[in-house]
Protein backbone atom coordinates (compact mmCIF):
# COMPACT_ATOMS: atom_id res chain seq x y z
CA UNK A 1 0.00 0.00 0.00
CA UNK A 2 1.68 3.33 -1.37
CA UNK A 3 -0.18 5.94 0.88
CA UNK A 4 -0.77 4.15 3.49
CA UNK A 5 -2.44 6.95 6.12
CA UNK A 6 -6.08 8.04 5.46
CA UNK A 7 -7.13 7.02 8.63
CA UNK A 8 -3.86 8.35 10.53
CA UNK A 9 -5.04 12.11 8.62
CA UNK A 10 -8.49 11.91 8.72
CA UNK A 11 -8.14 11.68 12.83
CA UNK A 12 -4.68 14.62 12.72
CA UNK A 13 -7.33 16.61 10.87
CA UNK A 14 -9.97 15.91 13.46
CA UNK A 15 -7.47 17.57 16.14
CA UNK A 16 -6.91 20.31 14.04
CA UNK A 17 -3.60 19.01 12.73
CA UNK A 18 -2.83 19.05 8.52
CA UNK A 19 -6.83 19.06 7.49
CA UNK A 20 -5.72 20.87 4.40
CA UNK A 21 -4.18 17.14 3.32
CA UNK A 22 -6.49 15.25 1.38
CA UNK A 23 -7.69 17.55 -1.41
CA UNK A 24 -4.10 18.45 -2.88
CA UNK A 25 -2.03 14.98 -4.03
CA UNK A 26 1.69 16.77 -3.45
CA UNK A 27 3.76 15.06 -1.30
CA UNK A 28 3.92 18.42 1.43
CA UNK A 29 0.07 17.67 1.51
CA UNK A 30 0.70 14.11 2.23
CA UNK A 31 2.60 14.82 4.91
CA UNK A 32 0.39 17.90 6.73
CA UNK A 33 -0.03 15.38 9.42
CA UNK A 34 3.89 15.34 10.04
CA UNK A 35 4.39 19.04 10.70
CA UNK A 36 2.53 19.02 14.17
CA UNK A 37 5.56 17.39 15.74
CA UNK A 38 8.53 17.69 13.07
CA UNK A 39 6.99 21.44 12.16
CA UNK A 40 5.77 22.72 8.65
CA UNK A 41 9.31 22.53 6.44
CA UNK A 42 10.61 19.46 8.90
CA UNK A 43 12.99 22.20 10.65
CA UNK A 44 11.18 21.25 13.99
CA UNK A 45 8.83 22.79 16.47
CA UNK A 46 10.45 25.61 18.20
CA UNK A 47 10.22 25.36 22.33
CA UNK A 48 9.15 21.41 21.65
CA UNK A 49 11.46 19.41 24.44
CA UNK A 50 11.61 16.37 22.40
CA UNK A 51 10.46 16.32 18.80
CA UNK A 52 13.49 15.91 16.46
CA UNK A 53 13.73 18.16 13.21
CA UNK A 54 14.24 16.33 9.74
CA UNK A 55 15.17 18.85 7.40
CA UNK A 56 18.16 18.30 5.98
CA UNK A 57 19.24 14.95 7.57
CA UNK A 58 20.82 12.57 5.21
CA UNK A 59 17.95 10.87 3.12
CA UNK A 60 19.87 7.22 3.71
CA UNK A 61 19.70 8.13 7.50
CA UNK A 62 16.32 9.45 7.54
CA UNK A 63 14.56 5.84 5.08
CA UNK A 64 16.39 4.16 7.93
CA UNK A 65 15.10 5.65 10.89
CA UNK A 66 11.72 5.17 9.03
CA UNK A 67 12.21 1.36 8.55
CA UNK A 68 13.17 0.96 11.79
CA UNK A 69 10.03 2.53 13.10
CA UNK A 70 8.22 0.22 10.66
CA UNK A 71 10.01 -3.17 11.51
CA UNK A 72 10.79 -2.59 15.14
CA UNK A 73 14.40 -1.55 15.45
CA UNK A 74 13.27 2.02 16.72
CA UNK A 75 9.97 2.02 18.99
CA UNK A 76 7.49 5.29 19.62
CA UNK A 77 4.05 4.21 18.84
CA UNK A 78 3.00 7.45 17.29
CA UNK A 79 5.84 6.94 14.67
CA UNK A 80 4.86 3.29 14.35
CA UNK A 81 0.96 3.79 13.83
CA UNK A 82 2.48 6.20 10.97
CA UNK A 83 4.14 3.90 9.22
CA UNK A 84 3.34 0.78 10.25
CA UNK A 85 1.89 -0.15 6.21
CA UNK A 86 4.02 1.88 4.47
CA UNK A 87 6.36 -0.01 1.73
CA UNK A 88 9.87 0.87 1.08
CA UNK A 89 9.19 2.88 -1.86
CA UNK A 90 6.97 5.51 -0.22
CA UNK A 91 9.22 5.82 2.92
CA UNK A 92 11.78 6.63 0.51
CA UNK A 93 9.81 9.40 -0.87
CA UNK A 94 9.39 10.58 2.48
CA UNK A 95 13.49 10.29 3.09
CA UNK A 96 14.51 11.85 -0.06
CA UNK A 97 11.28 15.30 0.83
CA UNK A 98 12.64 16.11 3.66
CA UNK A 99 16.79 15.88 3.03
CA UNK A 100 16.01 17.83 0.20
CA UNK A 101 14.93 20.57 2.46
CA UNK A 102 17.39 23.87 3.93
CA UNK A 103 18.37 21.78 7.30
CA UNK A 104 17.44 23.57 10.80
CA UNK A 105 19.41 26.54 11.55
CA UNK A 106 18.24 27.57 14.98
CA UNK A 107 19.55 25.78 18.47
CA UNK A 108 17.09 23.36 20.01
CA UNK A 109 16.99 24.73 23.57
CA UNK A 110 16.93 28.47 24.01
CA UNK A 111 18.31 29.24 27.50
CA UNK A 112 16.58 27.34 29.86
CA UNK A 113 19.42 24.23 30.95
CA UNK A 114 22.87 25.67 32.00
CA UNK A 115 25.94 23.88 32.36
CA UNK A 116 28.38 24.27 35.03
CA UNK A 117 32.15 25.32 33.20
CA UNK A 118 33.47 22.13 34.41
CA UNK A 119 30.49 20.15 33.00
CA UNK A 120 30.64 22.76 29.53
CA UNK A 121 34.32 21.28 29.18
CA UNK A 122 33.67 18.03 29.52
CA UNK A 123 30.97 17.83 26.83
CA UNK A 124 33.46 19.63 24.52
CA UNK A 125 35.88 17.38 25.04
CA UNK A 126 33.41 14.58 24.39
CA UNK A 127 32.83 16.37 21.09
CA UNK A 128 35.84 17.22 20.14
CA UNK A 129 38.64 14.41 21.25
CA UNK A 130 36.32 11.79 22.98
CA UNK A 131 37.83 9.65 26.17
CA UNK A 132 40.64 7.38 25.54
CA UNK A 133 40.28 5.26 28.30
CA UNK A 134 36.60 4.62 27.82
CA UNK A 135 37.35 4.13 24.05
CA UNK A 136 35.11 6.32 23.17
CA UNK A 137 35.81 8.29 20.15
CA UNK A 138 35.11 11.88 19.69
CA UNK A 139 31.66 12.52 18.47
CA UNK A 140 32.47 15.07 15.75
CA UNK A 141 34.94 12.32 14.16
CA UNK A 142 32.03 10.40 12.60
CA UNK A 143 29.28 13.28 12.83
CA UNK A 144 32.21 15.77 11.61
CA UNK A 145 33.95 18.74 12.74
CA UNK A 146 31.32 21.21 12.30
CA UNK A 147 28.71 18.49 13.31
CA UNK A 148 26.34 18.49 10.15
CA UNK A 149 26.64 14.88 9.76
CA UNK A 150 27.83 12.00 7.15
CA UNK A 151 26.60 11.03 3.98
CA UNK A 152 24.53 8.46 3.96
CA UNK A 153 24.10 7.64 7.79
CA UNK A 154 25.20 9.90 10.70
CA UNK A 155 22.61 13.17 11.25
CA UNK A 156 23.88 16.24 12.63
CA UNK A 157 23.78 16.51 16.02
CA UNK A 158 23.13 20.16 16.01
CA UNK A 159 19.56 21.44 16.85
CA UNK A 160 18.41 18.55 18.88
CA UNK A 161 16.47 19.16 22.02
CA UNK A 162 18.82 17.44 25.20
CA UNK A 163 15.60 15.34 26.27
CA UNK A 164 15.21 14.03 23.01
CA UNK A 165 19.12 13.45 22.99
CA UNK A 166 19.14 11.76 26.17
CA UNK A 167 16.25 9.34 25.45
CA UNK A 168 18.12 8.03 22.27
CA UNK A 169 21.00 7.01 24.74
CA UNK A 170 18.38 5.43 26.84
CA UNK A 171 17.16 3.48 23.81
CA UNK A 172 20.45 2.33 22.60
CA UNK A 173 21.26 1.44 26.00
CA UNK A 174 18.51 -1.01 26.37
CA UNK A 175 18.33 -1.95 22.60
CA UNK A 176 15.32 -0.20 21.77
CA UNK A 177 16.57 1.53 18.96
CA UNK A 178 19.14 -0.27 17.14
CA UNK A 179 21.33 0.39 13.75
CA UNK A 180 22.67 -1.98 11.74
CA UNK A 181 25.84 -4.03 13.20
CA UNK A 182 28.19 -2.85 14.05
CA UNK A 183 26.07 -0.54 15.86
CA UNK A 184 28.33 2.86 16.40
CA UNK A 185 26.15 4.37 18.94
CA UNK A 186 25.11 1.29 20.82
CA UNK A 187 28.97 1.19 22.03
CA UNK A 188 28.96 5.01 22.55
CA UNK A 189 25.84 5.12 24.30
CA UNK A 190 27.27 2.08 26.54
CA UNK A 191 30.04 3.65 27.60
CA UNK A 192 28.97 6.60 28.36
CA UNK A 193 28.00 7.79 32.29
CA UNK A 194 24.64 9.25 33.15
CA UNK A 195 26.48 12.68 33.35
CA UNK A 196 28.26 12.64 30.12
CA UNK A 197 24.86 11.89 28.48
CA UNK A 198 23.41 14.76 30.12
CA UNK A 199 26.21 17.18 29.56
CA UNK A 200 26.94 16.56 25.97
CA UNK A 201 23.13 16.66 25.51
CA UNK A 202 22.83 20.07 27.08
CA UNK A 203 26.13 21.05 25.20
CA UNK A 204 24.55 20.12 22.16
CA UNK A 205 21.27 21.50 22.06
CA UNK A 206 22.66 24.56 22.63
CA UNK A 207 24.70 24.93 18.87
CA UNK A 208 23.72 25.96 15.92
CA UNK A 209 23.73 25.85 12.46
CA UNK A 210 23.70 29.67 11.54
CA UNK A 211 24.93 28.90 7.51
CA UNK A 212 22.54 25.65 7.26
CA UNK A 213 25.57 23.47 6.82
CA UNK A 214 24.65 20.23 5.05
CA UNK A 215 25.59 17.11 6.05
CA UNK A 216 29.46 16.40 4.32
CA UNK A 217 29.56 14.07 1.38
CA UNK A 218 29.78 10.65 1.00
CA UNK A 219 33.53 9.56 1.85
CA UNK A 220 34.76 13.21 2.26
CA UNK A 221 36.29 11.76 6.07
CA UNK A 222 36.50 8.16 7.43
CA UNK A 223 35.04 7.82 10.88
CA UNK A 224 37.76 5.69 13.00
CA UNK A 225 35.45 2.93 13.41
CA UNK A 226 33.08 1.40 10.26
CA UNK A 227 29.33 1.85 11.27
CA UNK A 228 26.44 -0.65 9.62
CA UNK A 229 24.49 2.61 9.10
CA UNK A 230 27.04 3.97 6.39
CA UNK A 231 26.98 0.60 4.56
CA UNK A 232 23.11 0.26 5.10
CA UNK A 233 21.28 -1.51 1.86
CA UNK A 234 19.01 1.44 2.01
CA UNK A 235 21.76 4.25 2.08
CA UNK A 236 23.39 5.45 -0.98
C1 LIG B 1 2.51 12.85 17.42
C2 LIG B 1 3.79 13.42 17.04
C3 LIG B 1 4.44 12.91 15.76
C4 LIG B 1 3.90 12.90 14.48
C5 LIG B 1 2.51 13.34 14.04
C6 LIG B 1 4.97 12.43 13.63
N1 LIG B 1 6.09 12.17 14.35
FE1 LIG B 1 7.89 11.52 13.62
N2 LIG B 1 8.64 11.44 15.51
C7 LIG B 1 7.94 11.75 16.65
C8 LIG B 1 8.78 11.48 17.82
C9 LIG B 1 8.38 11.68 19.26
C10 LIG B 1 10.01 10.98 17.31
C11 LIG B 1 11.21 10.51 18.15
C12 LIG B 1 10.88 9.14 18.68
C13 LIG B 1 11.99 8.51 19.47
O1 LIG B 1 12.12 8.76 20.64
O2 LIG B 1 12.75 7.74 18.87
C14 LIG B 1 9.88 10.99 15.87
C15 LIG B 1 10.91 10.59 15.00
C16 LIG B 1 10.83 10.64 13.63
C17 LIG B 1 11.92 10.34 12.73
C18 LIG B 1 13.35 10.00 13.13
C19 LIG B 1 14.13 11.30 13.24
C20 LIG B 1 15.59 11.15 13.55
O3 LIG B 1 16.29 12.15 13.49
O4 LIG B 1 16.05 10.06 13.86
C21 LIG B 1 11.45 10.47 11.45
C22 LIG B 1 12.23 10.28 10.17
C23 LIG B 1 10.05 10.86 11.57
N3 LIG B 1 9.71 10.96 12.89
C24 LIG B 1 9.21 11.09 10.47
C25 LIG B 1 7.86 11.42 10.58
C26 LIG B 1 6.96 11.53 9.46
C27 LIG B 1 7.36 11.34 8.00
C28 LIG B 1 5.72 11.84 9.97
C29 LIG B 1 4.40 11.99 9.22
C30 LIG B 1 4.02 10.83 8.44
C31 LIG B 1 5.86 11.93 11.40
N4 LIG B 1 7.16 11.66 11.74
C32 LIG B 1 4.83 12.28 12.26
C33 LIG B 1 6.67 12.27 16.71
C34 LIG B 1 5.81 12.43 15.66
C1 LIG C 1 31.94 5.76 15.33
C2 LIG C 1 31.06 6.78 14.77
C3 LIG C 1 30.22 7.59 15.76
C4 LIG C 1 30.63 8.25 16.88
C5 LIG C 1 32.01 8.27 17.53
C6 LIG C 1 29.48 8.97 17.39
N1 LIG C 1 28.40 8.75 16.57
FE1 LIG C 1 26.50 9.43 16.89
N2 LIG C 1 25.84 8.41 15.25
C7 LIG C 1 26.62 7.59 14.46
C8 LIG C 1 25.78 6.90 13.49
C9 LIG C 1 26.24 5.90 12.46
C10 LIG C 1 24.46 7.36 13.74
C11 LIG C 1 23.20 6.88 13.02
C12 LIG C 1 22.66 5.70 13.79
C13 LIG C 1 21.40 5.14 13.24
O1 LIG C 1 21.30 4.94 12.03
O2 LIG C 1 20.46 4.93 14.03
C14 LIG C 1 24.53 8.29 14.85
C15 LIG C 1 23.44 8.94 15.39
C16 LIG C 1 23.49 9.81 16.46
C17 LIG C 1 22.36 10.52 17.00
C18 LIG C 1 20.92 10.40 16.53
C19 LIG C 1 20.41 11.71 15.97
C20 LIG C 1 18.94 11.68 15.70
O3 LIG C 1 18.49 12.57 14.98
O4 LIG C 1 18.22 10.81 16.22
C21 LIG C 1 22.82 11.26 18.06
C22 LIG C 1 22.02 12.16 18.98
C23 LIG C 1 24.23 11.03 18.16
N3 LIG C 1 24.62 10.14 17.18
C24 LIG C 1 25.06 11.64 19.10
C25 LIG C 1 26.41 11.34 19.26
C26 LIG C 1 27.24 11.89 20.32
C27 LIG C 1 26.78 12.88 21.37
C28 LIG C 1 28.48 11.34 20.17
C29 LIG C 1 29.72 11.54 21.02
C30 LIG C 1 29.57 11.30 22.44
C31 LIG C 1 28.43 10.46 19.01
N4 LIG C 1 27.16 10.50 18.48
C32 LIG C 1 29.49 9.74 18.54
C33 LIG C 1 28.00 7.44 14.54
C34 LIG C 1 28.80 7.90 15.57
Amino acid sequence: MRRPWPTALFLYALAGFGSAALADDTIANHLAACAACHGEHGEGVNGAEYYPHLAGKPAGYLFEQLRGFRDGRRVNAPMTWLVQFADDAWLREIADYYAALPPRTQRADTGAAQLTPERARRAEQLVREGDAVLHVPACSACHGTNLAGLEPGIPATIGLPADYIVAQFGHWKTGSRRALAPDCMHDVAMALTPEDIRAVATWLSQQSNPDGMRPAPVGSFAPPVSCGALAAEGAR
